[in-house]
């Protein structure tokens, strides 16, 4: 059977949200995000600073791509913002509408922001031992608006597979910002329905 694995465990240090061990790590730069920023100036200065900074890394438990399995790992969000929007993950739906997953905080704070494709939006604060439900058809994206680094367990179905594309194209209807020192859930400016 292709899909046969054996079981296997990791270590995941729940003081500092670092998993122990993992099959892939991936790094996202700031110009791999440069459309999912609202402020297309703000990404540019930055960049033409020649700083590329890390927003995120996760480092991923995947399984076979196949009904049954599922996928884990833990997403860190470094702190920051570009122009008034906190560092934050691409977002997506998931291309299997169905799959539902769970986010688990481990450290620092941030919020995780979800919407449906019939114009629901509907966000829940993240942090250490809280447990997040993103349901079918609720695409997600989690923000970090704390000044330390963010991070979470993820667990998903492994044939999930991701949808950027709709969210590269449209965007969120919320963003968030930093407004007079703290974060505002706001509408997003260029938010195409
Ligand atoms: O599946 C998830 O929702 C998470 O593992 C995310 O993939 C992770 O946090 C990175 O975000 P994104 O996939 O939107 O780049
Ligand atoms: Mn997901």
């Amino acid at each position: 059977m292709h899909d046969f694995i054996k079981p296997y465990s990791v270590a995941l240090d729940l003081r500092t949200g670092i998993l122990k061990s993992y099959k892939k790590k991936v790094v996202v730069k700031l110009d791999d995000l440069r459309e999912f920023f609202y402020d297309k100036d703000a990404v540019e200065r930055t960049l033409c600073r020649a700083s590329n900074p890390i927003i995120y890394e996760y480092y991923d438990n995947f399984q076979p791509d196949v009904k049954g399995h599922l996928n884990f790992g833990v997403t860190t969000i470094n702190p920051g913002k570009i122009g008034s929007e906190y560092y934050m993950t691409r977002g997506h739906y998931h291309e299997e509408q169905c799959a539902s997953e769970i986010y688990v905080g481990l450290k620092g704070e941030g919020i995780v922001m979800m919407q449906t494709k019939e114009g629901l939006s509907a966000h829940s604060s993240i942090c250490r031992g809280k447990v997040v439900y993103i349901p079918s058809f609720w695409a997600h994206r989690t923000i970090n608006t704390s000044k330390e680094k963010l991070s979470f367990l993820y667990v998903y179905a492994s044939d999930a597979g991701h949808d950027y594309e709709t969210i590269r194209q449209k965007g969120f209807a919320k963003i968030v910002v930093e407004k007079q020192g703290l974060p505002k859930i706001i509408d997003n400016p260029i938010f195409i329905e």
